[in-house]
C-alpha cells in the first residue's frame, strides 16, 4: 500500500495543476440541488479532479449521481419518473442547478420540474445559458457514461436491457439519432394501439409501417456504425496493451434489420421491413405487438480472453468485463469529442480488487475524466486520494 502511495503522490505532482483548471476538460464546477430525492438543498463547488463520494448506505450517494446525469439528455441513470425525484417531504418540484465546463466553454445549466406538476407529465424543464431549450440539448453540452449496481446483470438479463445500452451507445456517438429512435417507438406504440382498436383500416397501418421502416433502418444502420467503432477501439488497445486488468469485449448485434444490411443497401433493406410489417400485420394483430424489428435486437458480448459468452462467466469477470466496455465507452467518447466524458461509478471500487481498483483509478487519470465514484469505505479510495476530491455524504448532507 506504501509503495502505491508513493506513485500516486508522484503523478499528484506532476498533473495536479493541469488536473484542477485544464479548459480542455468536461468538468462540473458547480452543482446546487433543491428537493431533489433526500436532498432538501445542497451545494458542491469542485474542480476537474475525479469527485469521490463516501457516506453510509442511504445517505444520498447514488441521489448525487443520478443527479449529475440529468445534466445530460435521457432520463437519468435510474430511468424513474421525474415525479419521483421530488424530495417527498418537500414543496413539490426538484431543481439541479450547475456550473459546466465543456469544449463550449463554461455554461450554467439548470434542470427540473416546478411544483405542481402533474405526475403524469413526461418531460423537464431544461435552461442551458438561461435559455430554455429541449432535454436533448444537453447532449451537445455534456457526455457521460455510467456503471450502476443495477447492472450487474446486463449479460444475463433480458436483451431490453443490452438495447439500452447500445442505443445510449449511440446516441451519444450521434445524437441526431434521437430522433429517429424517438420516431419508431412512437410509430410502433400507434400501430400497436390500432390492433387494440380492432382496426383494420390499411391506409392507418401504412403511413406507420412507413415510419416503422425508415426509422428502424436509420437505428439498426447507426448502432452497426457505433459497434463498430467501439469494437476498432476496443481492438486497438488490445492489440497494444494486451490483456489488462479488464479483459476485452468482443462484441456482435443480433438483429433481422442490422442482419439484412451486412450485404445489402439500406434502401432495400427498407423497403423488404416496410414489406415484412404490411405482411405480418395479421400474425401482429394476433400477439398486439410487432413481433420483428430492431426493438428487438440484442447485443451479444462474448468475454475475449476466455472466448466464452458473457452470461457464462462468474459474476466477477461479468464486472470487469461491463467495467472495460464502460472504460471503452469513454475513451470512445474522448476520440470522438476531444474530451473525456463524465464516468459515473456507483458503488464499483467495493467490488474490485486492489490492484483492479488501482488500474480503474491509473484509467480515470489517463482518461483525463471527472469521474464521480461512490463508496462506504474512504479507505478504499487511498490510491487516488490525491488527485480526487472527497466528500462525505450524510443523511443528505454534503461535507468536506
Ligand atoms: N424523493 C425522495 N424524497 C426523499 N428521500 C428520498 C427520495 N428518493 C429517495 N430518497 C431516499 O434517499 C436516501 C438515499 O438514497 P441513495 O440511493 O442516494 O443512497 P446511497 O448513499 O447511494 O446508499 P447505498 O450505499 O445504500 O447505495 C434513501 O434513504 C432513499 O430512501
Ligand atoms: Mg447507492
Amino acid at each position: 500500500m506504501k509503495s502505491s502511495r508513493k506513485h500516486h503522490g508522484r503523478l499528484a505532482a506532476a498533473e495536479a495543476d493541469t488536473l484542477r483548471h485544464a479548459p480542455e476538460r468536461l468538468y462540473v464546477g458547480e452543482l446546487r440541488l433543491t428537493d431533489f430525492r433526500n436532498y432538501a438543498t445542497a451545494k458542491l463547488s469542485l474542480d476537474a479532479r475525479p469527485v469521490v463520494l463516501v457516506g453510509d448506505n442511504g445517505s444520498g450517494k447514488t441521489n448525487l449521481l443520478e443527479a449529475v446525469s440529468l445534466l445530460s439528455a435521457g432520463q437519468g441513470l435510474r430511468g424513474r419518473p421525474y415525479s419521483e425525484l421530488c424530495r417527498k417531504t418537500g414543496a413539490g418540484g426538484f431543481a439541479i442547478a450547475a456550473r459546466v465546463t465543456s469544449r463550449h466553454g463554461e455554461v450554467e445549466i439548470g434542470t427540473g420540474i416546478a411544483a405542481g406538476t402533474p405526475e403524469t407529465a413526461t418531460g423537464r424543464v431544461v435552461r442551458i445559458g438561461g435559455k430554455e431549450q429541449s432535454a436533448g440539448a444537453l447532449a451537445d453540452h455534456v457526455k457521460l457514461v455510467w456503471l450502476i449496481p443495477a447492472m450487474d446483470g446486463l449479460f444475463t438479463g433480458p436483451a431490453s436491457e443490452r438495447r439500452r445500452f447500445l442505443d445510449r451507445l449511440v446516441v451519444t456517438v450521434d445524437p441526431k439519432m434521437r430522433g429517429p429512435l424517438g420516431r419508431y417507438d412512437r410509430a410502433m406504440r400507434q400501430r400497436n394501439r390500432l390492433f387494440q382498436l380492432r382496426e383494420y383500416a390499411g391506409a392507418l397501418f401504412a403511413g406507420l409501417e412507413e415510419q416503422m421502416a425508415e426509422a428502424g433502418v436509420a437505428i439498426a444502420a447507426s448502432r452497426r456504425d457505433a459497434l463498430e467503432r467501439l469494437t476498432r477501439l476496443i481492438e486497438r488497445t488490445h492489440a497494444t496493451r494486451g490483456d489488462g486488468p479488464f479483459p476485452h469485449a468482443v462484441l456482435a448485434l443480433e438483429g433481422t434489420l442490422e442482419s439484412a444490411l451486412e450485404d445489402r443497401p439500406a434502401t432495400e433493406v427498407e423497403d423488404e421491413f416496410r414489406h415484412a410489417l404490411m405482411q405480418d400485420r395479421e400474425r401482429d394483430r394476433a400477439a398486439s405487438r410487432a413481433l420483428a424489428g430492431p426493438h428487438l435486437s440484442d447485443l451479444i458480448v462474448i468475454h475475449g480472453p476466455q472466448n466464452a459468452p458473457a452470461p457464462h462467466c462468474s459474476s466477477g469477470e461479468q464486472k470487469a468485463l461491463l467495467l472495460g466496455l464502460i472504460l471503452a465507452k469513454a475513451e470512445l467518447i474522448k476520440e470522438l469529442e476531444g474530451v473525456s466524458p463524465l464516468v459515473l461509478l456507483d458503488e464499483v471500487a467495493a467490488h474490485l480488487d486492489a490492484s483492479r481498483r488501482e488500474a480503474l483509478f491509473a484509467e480515470i487519470l489517463r482518461l483525463n475524466a471527472q469521474a464521480w465514484m461512490t463508496g462506504t469505505d474512504r479507505d478504499l479510495f487511498q490510491p487516488i486520494a490525491q488527485n480526487a476530491q472527497i466528500w462525505s455524504v450524510n443523511r443528505g448532507k454534503i461535507g468536506a
